[in-house]
């Protein structure tokens, strides 16, 4: 993708409302070039395609915006893991390949392993603000959210908390090297993340193989390390197999971290932007659980993925033959006045009557929600407990919002407040 399109895209991404609000007044769906996909922005369409996963796959859900250079290709392609190559993910797979790598996740986030996971989480909130909290200011992305959910997705497989950082680092990189324009050095060192990570991934595999546990990286080694119609019997931890567990980790990680991270930015920012709520959140913190959602409604953290036609199809009245790409727009929908009333308004208050879309639905639904939605909750509650005089810093520039799609978040977020 050459730079001029790039750039366009970056500011597409970094403020795309206005866009959905053109393609949710067009007449049937809008092409858009920047993104090469058919815009799926009504919060019925959205819902039309995410209930017929037959018609609409998912194959091409996390297509990239970049090709890496060959450079960065070849470290990846010699990754002394042995698990390099393209391997089908829950989040690309259709169908039964899909139910079976599905299965282990959304057994393995079952309510009770979320509560089990809840005192931990809010162990090391506090922890992360007790190192802040005599400062009177901080950039609330680096010193908070990116580190909250890594340490609790570590936590939830079983990984050593000094592995953590390693992860976080590899997730970024891969982010970035899909998705941005980087130049060639920041390529090929995104790539060495990568590489750690899928080796440190490669690592636990062979581990829980060796030595099931009762974490989440043996729930999935154990489920998925089976082979189809043995009924309960462990296969060779081939090359093959160790590939989808890498890919599969690599996968998780990736989707419940980052998007995480986002989201606790994201609904700071709008908290903080909106005194008004803010103040009525210290004040009644009954309402943390409607302001969770209303910041996943009003500018959710992953606000589109791609599906592609099985065959030719009409939808809201726009002929697509098979294989047309469509963008299908999670934070369109949520700003959809005819599902929303005063779509545009961040309102805590706002009756918990329409559903949003912030997590799917259908199929390929968020298995995720919950633990997400908990590390937002315990964070406002910490937040608007211990800082309640928290506002943005005006010493600093506007905030910005990062030009991504799948992760939408604020750059930095530097506040300030009245030391205790
Ligand atoms: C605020 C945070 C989160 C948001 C906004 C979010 C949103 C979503 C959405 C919209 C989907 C559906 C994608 C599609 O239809 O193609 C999805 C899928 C998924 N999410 Fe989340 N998610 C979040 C957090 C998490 C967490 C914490 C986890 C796990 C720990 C997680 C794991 C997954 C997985 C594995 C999938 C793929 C499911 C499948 O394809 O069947 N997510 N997420």
């Amino acid at each position: 993708m050459d730079r001029q399109l790039h750039a366009r895209l970056d500011e597409l991404m970094r403020d795309p409302y206005p866009l959905y609000e053109r393609a949710r007044r067009a007449a049937g769906l809008t092409y858009v070039p920047e993104l090469r996909a058919w815009l799926v922005a009504r919060d019925a369409d959205v819902r039309a395609v995410l209930r017929r996963p037959d018609v609409y796959s998912s194959a091409n859900a996390v297509r990239g915006d970049t090709v890496p250079c060959q450079a960065a290709l070849a470290v990846l392609a010699d990754n002394g893991s042995g698990t390099g190559g393209r391997t089908r993910v829950v989040v690309t797979a259709d169908g039964p390949a899909h139910r079976r790598l599905r299965a282990p996740i959304t057994r393995g986030l079952g309510p009770a392993r979320v509560a089990a996971l809840a005192p931990y989480a809010a162990e090391r909130a506090a922890a992360l603000v007790d190192a802040f909290a005599g400062d009177g200011r901080a950039e609330l992305m680096a010193a908070y959210a990116t580190r909250l959910p890594g340490e609790v997705i570590g936590r939830l497989l079983g990984f050593d908390p000094a592995d953590v950082p390693t992860v976080v680092r590899g997730v970024h990189s891969t982010e970035r090297l899909l998705f941005r324009p980087l130049p060639e050095g920041e390529q090929v060192a995104a790539a060495h993340d990568i590489v750690a990570l899928r080796r440190l991934l490669d690592g636990y595999v062979r581990d829980r193989y060796a030595a099931p546990r009762d974490d989440l990286c043996g729930e999935f080694v154990t489920s998925l390390g089976r082979d189809e119609g043995e009924d309960g019997d462990m296969g060779a931890l081939t090359d093959a197999r160790r590939a989808e567990l890498v890919a599969h980790l690599n996968n998780f990680l990736i989707a419940g971290h980052l998007t995480t991270t986002a989201l606790i930015g994201t609904a700071l920012l709008h908290l903080l932007r909106h005194r008004d709520q803010w103040r009525l959140l210290c004040a009644e913190p009954e309402r943390i659980p409607a302001a969770v959602e209303e910041a996943a409604r009003y500018d959710t953290a992953l606000q589109g993925f791609r599906r592609i036609t099985t065959r030719a199809v009409t939808l809201a009245g726009t002929e697509l033959p098979a294989g047309a790409e469509l963008l299908v727009a999670f934070g369109a929908a949520g700003r959809d006045g005819a599902r929303h009333p005063r779509p545009d308004a961040f309102d805590i208050t706002r009756p918990a009557t329409a559903r949003h879309l912030a997590f799917g639905l259908g199929a390929h639904a968020c298995p995720g929600a919950q633990l997400a939605r908990e590390q937002v909750r315990l964070t406002l509650a910490l937040f608007a407990r211990r800082f309640p005089g928290l506002r943005l810093d005006d010493d600093r520039p506007p905030v910005t919002m990062r030009p991504t799609l799948i992760h939408r978040a604020p750059e930095a977020l530097h506040v300030t407040w009245v030391r205790p």
